[in-house]
């Protein structure tokens, strides 16, 4: 019996990484509209007075089937280094767990691309292990020496003429970024501490970067277009991102790789930024060869790159923010030398089973590897399974069978935020894991859900009274556990 049962999770997890999700190729929220004045127009960057360059970096996950957020991070720091950046301006947030990992081929190396060279050597290692954690993060922008525990205490110390770029890549959900530690990023909290950074007078401009699922929930109806900030985000507010230079791709990692080597949004910004003199290319011309390249021809993966907040900014050349490569002086950039679309993503929240199963799938029959493999792909789908069934039957309770999904899977018109107030979902979420365990990076997905229900109006205890009749109990193994605390 219990054979079965794995081998039909087995099968089940082959066939969510096999089939891609179908997505909407014509879907267009309105901040893409704004996109469409001026395409050409260009900013005399060159007479700007640039101040001094700070860059924020984070990889806000561990885990090797993660591999591809830090090696992102890792490659960021190379170009902002030899972009002319200095390492006391560059603050790195990376839990540290991969270059050294027993299952990394080559320690001591991080690649982000299949031919890549090392972008592992030479990164500072501000924040590490548990020191990564959103309220580290959100002290860093706002240079806020007193509020950041352990770390080196590396700060964005700048001042009015400065110019800062943030760049995070990781999982989320509707409205959250995930981190290793502590509490998950919230995106109140985030756009809240960028008013607060505008308001102190701190910085010229600043450009942010984001790579995870519906990380365009992070900025919808939330970044005010007054703070002299522009966002671009890996997809729209309602669905996945996507990773690349996975095990079956072409181009694919080397064979010892079980594991996603980048993220199709990242790896394309940086691809196209480490190519070009930066002084002849703007924010714009890189959002449209990224949104190019994020997207697929035919529709099979990918996702919609979005921008939000100071679209004016996006006329401003990057090297304002990222320097540029002295060795790159003679490559001016021209519409069209991009690079190729790699042929085929896998979708982020994938990227875990495909680690898992690629490592069954090489590891000798009977061999203690191999063993494990498996074990993790079902304790994978298991955690799967209860988080998605608890959270459609906790709809049910509270809304009926007929309303419950349609209620849950509400998605807000485009310019609105997902949640109309955020400390209910927080609690919410608390609630939710109190019975149910751990959301964990694959129950980010769930956030729009709660949010839906603090929006109907649920109150804190009518959900725990629906959670505790959800939720009899809760599957022992790592993914479900609450050893690293709540999620909100
Ligand atoms: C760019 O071209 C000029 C003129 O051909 C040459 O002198 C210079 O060395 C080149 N710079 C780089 C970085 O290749």
């Amino acid at each position: 019996m219990m054979r079965y049962a794995t081998a039909a999770l087995l099968l089940l997890a082959l066939s969510i990484i096999a089939v891609a999700e179908a997505r909407d190729n014509f879907l267009k929220l309105p901040s893409e509209i704004a996109d469409f004045f001026h395409p050409k127009e260009r900013s005399d960057a060159g007479g700007d007075s640039v101040g001094t360059r700070w860059a924020v970096l984070i990889a806000g996950s561990n885990g090797y089937w993660n591999y591809r957020h830090q090696a992102d991070v890792c490659h960021a720091y190379q170009i902002l280094k030899r972009g002319g950046l200095k390492d006391e301006n560059i603050v790195v947030f990376m839990y540290d767990d991969i270059a050294y990992n027993e299952e990394n081929p080559r320690p001591g190396v991080i690649i982000n691309s299949p031919h890549g060279d090392d972008v592992y050597q030479g990164v500072p290692k501000d924040y590490t292990g548990d020191d990564v954690h959103a309220k580290n993060f959100l002290a860093a922008i706002l240079g806020d020496k007193t509020a950041i525990t352990g770390g080196s205490g590396k700060v964005v110390d700048s001042g009015p003429n400065d110019h800062i770029f943030i760049y995070y890549t990781d999982h989320g959900g509707p409205g959250v970024l995930g981190t290793p530690s502590g509490p998950y990023l919230y995106a109140d909290d985030l756009n809240e501490v960028l008013k607060k950074k505008h308001a102190s007078g701190t910085y010229k401009s600043l450009v942010f970067y984001l790579e995870a699922c519906e990380s365009g929930s992070i900025f919808e109806g939330l970044l005010p277009e007054d703070l002299n900030i522009y966002a671009t985000t890996a997809s729209n507010a309602e669905e996945s991102s996507w990773g690349t230079y996975c095990p079956g791709e072409y181009p694919s990692p080397p064979p010892e790789y079980e594991t996603c080597l980048g993220d199709l949004y990242s790896v394309a910004w940086m691809e196209d930024s480490e190519i070009h003199n930066l002084h002849t290319e703007t924010l714009k011309q890189q959002y449209h060869l990224v949104k190019k390249r994020t997207s697929s021809s035919n529709s099979a993966y990918g996702s919609h790159v979005m921008q939000y907040g100071d679209l004016k900014l996006s006329f401003e050349d990057l090297f304002l923010y990222m320097g540029t490569n002295p060795a790159n002086d003679n490559y001016t950039f021209v519409d069209e030398n991009s690079l190729r679309p790699s042929s085929k993503a896998v979708n982020q929240r994938d990227a875990d089973l495909l680690h898992f199963w690629d490592k069954f799938r090489k590891a000798p029959e009977g061999s203690a590897r191999k063993v494990e493999a498996q074990k993790q792909v079902v304790e994978a789908m298991s955690h799967r399974m209860h988080i998605d069934n608890s959270v459609k039957l906790i709809g049910k309770l509270l809304f009926g069978i007929e309303k419950g999904s349609e209620i849950l899977n509400s998605v807000r018109p485009a310019g609105h935020p997902l949640a109309d107030d955020w400390d209910c979902l927080k609690s919410l979420v608390r609630t939710f894991e109190t019975y149910c365990g751990s959301l964990s990076q694959y129950g980010m997905k769930h956030m729009r859900s709660i949010a839906n229900i603090c929006n109907a109006g649920i109150k804190k205890d009518q959900m725990a009274e629906a959670a505790a009749q959800a939720c009899v109990s809760l599957p022992s193994n790592s993914w479900s556990s609450l050893h690293r605390g709540f999620s909100a």
